[in-house]
């Protein structure tokens, strides 16, 4: 990609946070809320390219060792803070990505800290237990005052996992038990199906499948590579199991200017659903769950509308299959609710909820039918890590202190107002403007026109994410304040304007 020059926009220079901005600020969102991270910078520093010199010459040590191919940058993340990442040259970047969208407070939050400050924390992270054989005293109640305390409505029971994919893929193992649990009706498991299991051959080994939709990311494991559709380099040259396919809705923007056309969508869409239902169950590749994402995350940043998901679910439960919502990506607040199918008004809970990212654990919320019938079913040797289920106990209990969930609404709407109003001006490098909350995205027109947009904005020190074939989306943490994305906006503006401008 050839780039024209440009010059650094001098944030380096900004004063420190204008009190102006607590009057924008409703009723019931702390006065000290523009001040979330004390010390952290107040606009972004970029004193090299980026990347620079240093990390250049890191990014061909460690390609020494191991490919290295996809890296951005290093980064210094002793010294960075709140929104800001520091990268191995000193430049100070607003991070609207945060590791893959997986930073619910930004760098180095001072009440982190103190987590690990505590004497009676450090054993935890000296001793990693086996939890599904040995877990640490209080571990049911750490259980209860983290995660259970924002489960999704209906939700009793969690199981912690190391990543997103392991949550994924233990989800559909905990579907396929329930599934053949259904089917037996009570009846005891037989010894050919004890032993034909242990050559990969039936009854034992079931012809059971999920369906998964177009466009789609659950993770890189072989299951979950399988139930992915996203982009051909995660899934080139890896076996696939023979699991049925739909169409996820793809809408014309604006909605409120496509009602028709995009309802019409839903119901193509739907009726695939049913088509795959009948032609697997017919096949006797039964159908045991439905996975999808509540917002197509790594495929684009593909929305659908509530009454799609309320359909798919009523469609899943005819057919007597699990809905299992992936909320690995979308879960955590980013959205102005810890779960972004709390949107979508849906008349009955979820089967299955995974999680990870946000959550700093992964892992799955079920219903109780789902739990497994024996030990060692849903099992591995950690089964998560106590370490992040402290950390995450603290991140929920700052998220209600500072109200970080009304700030995402108004980090989000402060965002979607900007990006709106910039599609209209730069309507041939911007479209499609979607989000609910901070998580937002637009199109660019092509994927160089992206790529163009997204190397510009990362010089002037912001960190956008790319995403699908020509999207750039937004995953700030939840300490993203609506200054922040004046910063962001202000800046883009400018990128805009030196791409329009030869
Ligand atoms: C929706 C979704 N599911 C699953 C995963 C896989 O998570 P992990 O990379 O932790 O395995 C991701 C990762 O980006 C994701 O976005």
């Amino acid at each position: 990609m050839a780039l024209r020059k440009f010059t650094l926009f001098p944030y380096c220079q900004l004063n420190a946070v204008s009190c102006l901005l607590n009057r924008q600020l409703p009723k019931g969102v702390r006065c000290v809320s523009t001040v979330l991270v004390p010390g952290e910078p107040s606009g972004p520093c970029v004193k090299t390219t980026i990347p620079g010199p240093k990390s250049l010459q890191m990014i061909a040590d460690l390609d020494k060792i191991q490919f290295a191919g996809s890296i951005f940058y290093f980064t210094d993340i002793k010294n960075s803070l709140g929104n800001y990442i520091v990268d191995a040259d000193g430049n100070s970047i607003l991070d609207l990505l945060t590791q893959i969208s997986s930073l619910p407070l930004g760098y180095n939050h001072p009440d982190l800290l103190k987590v690990l400050q505590d004497p009676d924390n450090h054993i935890a992270f000296i001793n990693r237990p086996a939890l599904a054989i040995f877990p640490t005293q209080g571990w049911p109640e750490k259980l209860t005052s983290s995660l259970l305390s924002v489960a999704p409505k209906g939700h009793t029971q969690v199981t912690t996992m190391a990543c997103g994919a392991c949550s994924n893929e233990n989800a559909f193992k905990s579907t396929f038990m329930w599934y053949r649990n259904k089917q037996r009706g009570g009846a005891p498991i037989t010894d050919e199906e004890h032993s034909s299991c242990l050559v990969n051959k039936g009854p034992g080994s079931t012809p059971f499948t999920i369906m998964s939709f177009k466009g789609s990311f659950h993770g890189q494991t072989l299951a979950c590579l399988t139930t992915t559709h996203s982009r051909s380099v995660f899934k080139l040259d890896f076996p696939a199991l023979d699991w049925p396919i739909a169409s996820f809705p793809r809408y014309k923007y604006p909605l409120e200017d496509h009602i028709k056309e995009n309802e019409a969508e839903d119901r193509r869409c739907l009726a695939e659903v049913e088509e795959q239902f009948e032609i697997y169950n017919k096949a006797g590749k039964f159908v045991a769950g439905v996975v999808v994402e509540p917002i197509q995350a790594e495929g684009g940043d593909v929305h659908a509308s509530p009454e799609f998901f309320r359909e798919l679910q009523r469609i899943t439960k005819k057919n007597g299959a699990a809905l299992i919502l992936d909320e690995v990506q979308t879960g955590g607040g980013a959205t102005g609710k810890y779960w972004c199918h709390e949107h979508f008004n849906l008349p009955d809970p979820v089967d299955i909820v995974t999680f990870s990212k946000k959550m700093l654990t992964g892992g799955f919320y079920s219903l109780p039918e789902f739990r497994p019938q024996q030990g060692l079913k849903i099992f591995n040797t950690w089964m998560g890590d106590p370490t992040k289920v402290l950390l995450l106990e603290k991140v929920l209990q700052v998220v209600k202190r500072d109200n970080l969930l009304k700030m995402v609404e108004l980090s989000g709407k402060k965002l979607m107002d900007g990006l709106k109003d910039l599609s209209r001006r730069f309507p041939q490098h911007m479209q499609n403007v979607r989000g609910i909350g901070t998580f937002c995205a637009f199109d660019s027109g092509s994927q160089q026109k992206r790529d163009e947009t997204f190397f510009r904005l990362q010089q002037h020190g912001i960190q956008p994410g790319p995403c699908g074939e020509q999207t750039i989306r937004l995953r700030p943490s939840l300490v993203f304040q609506p200054k922040h994305a004046d910063i962001f906006l202000d800046i883009l503006e400018k990128v805009l304007k030196e791409i329009q401008t030869p």
